[in-house]
């Protein structure tokens, strides 16, 4: 039997490219390709790019330059290392890196990893391979289902893909362009999915989608389903204790939705709804398609049905124009809504897109205090929202081993991680936890006593190998 060849997979980005990365490694699992964490041992690296913020190309040429000083290396011990760029700056620039990088073997557009096996035959053949089309309506039809092993050892807490793609054209994004129109998966296969990541062990799951209260996907009775009407038939299947979705546009917000968080306690009360700025001259600007009201409306209709909801959002500072009165109306209107957490981002002009046309650029050091000055704002809404939960009893979903020996890692309905002294059968199980402290962004506490008891009565089976911490520094999709 031929030796298996190691891949190795570098991911920037949202958590479409987590996911797309996991795709890639099932896909190329069936060609005998075992993932590695070691860059120097590959036969196969891919760069999973992101191109939606500054910079992305620059940072994908000097990884490059790292990489060839690699392959050659491993050409000179005899052994061919293949490199291969995905992601949203292969779809945006796949051309262009195929001429100016000849380190590159494969380049690869998200829309048809599916292919990747037959692109690697192909750059074997002919030394070059370049695929950036749009061809197929469900790339995931033709993707591999995850192999049981890949799914125990990626934990407890999957994403799903149930939609892809955006049509709202928002001024500064260049989403609609990488990833194309939107497009949304059928329920059918969605269900088939989360039955199977059940089935293995995996406890909860996040519907992501560039735009995905947008779902608009067709159900097995014909129809067509929203987003709230695939979590209503996704809360029933066996074992799912939590679903989480991400991420949303205000203008997408439908009643099944909002029906949605007031019918099923396994939808978690904790939404990521981007507002970009409270400015409503500034929102036209940004073509979001709705104004400050209209998103402090969808705000009241969420809590109007579950006191409890906590929301997060995006914020960009200094897009061409923002005045003073602009981005001080953006403080106000988090001051009013309350956070319990945020991204901000200075504006980066992205080509192609129609905001990087707009002459009246705000000065870099002007961006600089804007941000600071945004980000302490948020910063204090999520301390002390954190700092609320001391005290408590809140329910916990363990998800692995923690750092520190005895002690097991969950998270919080808000995602908030939550530490306690426990044995590892816990793991997969939502238990409440009195809350004792705050350390950073962790909570510390203990199980509740009732709590401890159904542990040891419990009888629910978890996964036998953990992932460690997800990468933190992974960034949050558009809308
Ligand atoms: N400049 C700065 N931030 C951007 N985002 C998207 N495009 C840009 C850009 N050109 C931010 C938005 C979006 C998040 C994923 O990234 O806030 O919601
Ligand atoms: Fe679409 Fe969101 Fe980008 Fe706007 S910011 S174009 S809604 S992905």
């Amino acid at each position: 039997m031929k030796p298996p060849r190691k891949l190795h997979i570098k991911s920037y980005g949202c958590q479409m490219n987590v996911y797309d990365a996991q795709r890639m490694v099932d896909t190329l699992a069936g060609e005998g390709f075992v993932e590695t964490a070691e860059v120097n041992d590959a036969d196969l690296v891919i760069l999973n790019t992101c191109h939606i913020r500054e910079k992305a190309s620059e940072k994908v040429y000097s990884e490059l330059g790292r990489l060839r000083a690699i392959k050659d290396e491993a050409a000179r011990g005899g052994r061919t290392m293949n490199i291969a760029v995905a992601g949203c700056v292969a779809q945006a620039e796949g051309a262009e890196i195929i001429r100016r990088a000849p380190v590159v073997d494969v380049v690869v557009g998200p829309q048809s990893y599916h292919h990747l096996p037959q692109l690697l035959a192909d750059a074997k053949r002919h030394g070059r391979a370049l695929e950036t089309e749009f061809p197929i309506k469900d790339k995931f039809g033709f993707l591999p289902a995850p192999r049981p092993e890949a799914i125990r050892a990626r934990g407890i807490s999957a994403f799903v893909t149930v939609q892809e793609g955006c049509d709202k054209f928002c001024t500064f994004c260049v989403v609609p362009y990488t990833r194309g129109a939107e497009v949304s998966r059928p329920v059918a296969r969605i269900v088939d999915d989360v039955r199977r990541l059940a089935e293995h062990g995996v406890r909860e799951i996040t519907l992501i989608g560039q735009n995905v209260n947008a779902y608009h996907g067709e159900g097995p009775d014909g129809l067509i389903w929203t987003l709230g009407a695939l979590l209503h038939r996704l809360a029933e299947i066996p074992g799912i204790l939590r679903l989480r979705y991400s991420t949303s546009h205000p203008r997408d917000v439908d009643d099944s939705l909002i029906a949605a968080h007031r019918d099923l306690p396994a939808l978690m009360p904790f939404v990521h709804l981007p507002v970009q700025s409270g400015s409503d001259r500034i929102l036209a600007a940004m073509n979001r398609r709705h104004t400050t009201d209209d998103y402090r409306a969808v705000i009241d209709r969420f809590r109007a049905v579950r006191q409890d909801i906590a929301f997060s959002s995006d914020f960009i500072v200094g897009f061409p124009g923002e005045s003073r009165e602009d981005f001080q109306a953006t403080l106000a209107l988090v001051m009013q809504i309350g956070y319990a957490g945020a991204y901000s981002f200075k504006y980066s002009p992205r080509p192609g897109t129609p905001a990087a046309d707009m002459r009246e650029m705000v000065s870099a050091e002007e961006m600089d205090e804007r941000l600071v000055r945004l980000q302490e704002l948020i910063d204090s809404q999520q301390s002390a929202f954190n700092r609320a939960a001391i005290g408590n009893t809140v329910d916990v979903l363990f998800e692995r081993p923690a750092r520190k020996p005895g002690q097991i890692v969950g998270r919080t309905a808000y995602l908030q991680p939550a530490h306690v002294m426990a044995t590892p059968d816990i793991i997969g199980r939502v238990l409440p936890v009195q809350i004792e402290s705050l350390e950073r962004y962790s909570l510390l506490g203990r199980l509740a006593p009732s709590a401890s008891q159904m542990a040891s009565a419990a009888i629910t089976s978890a996964p036998t190998t953990f992932p460690q911490a997800s990468d933190s520094s992974q960034t949050r999709m558009g809308t």
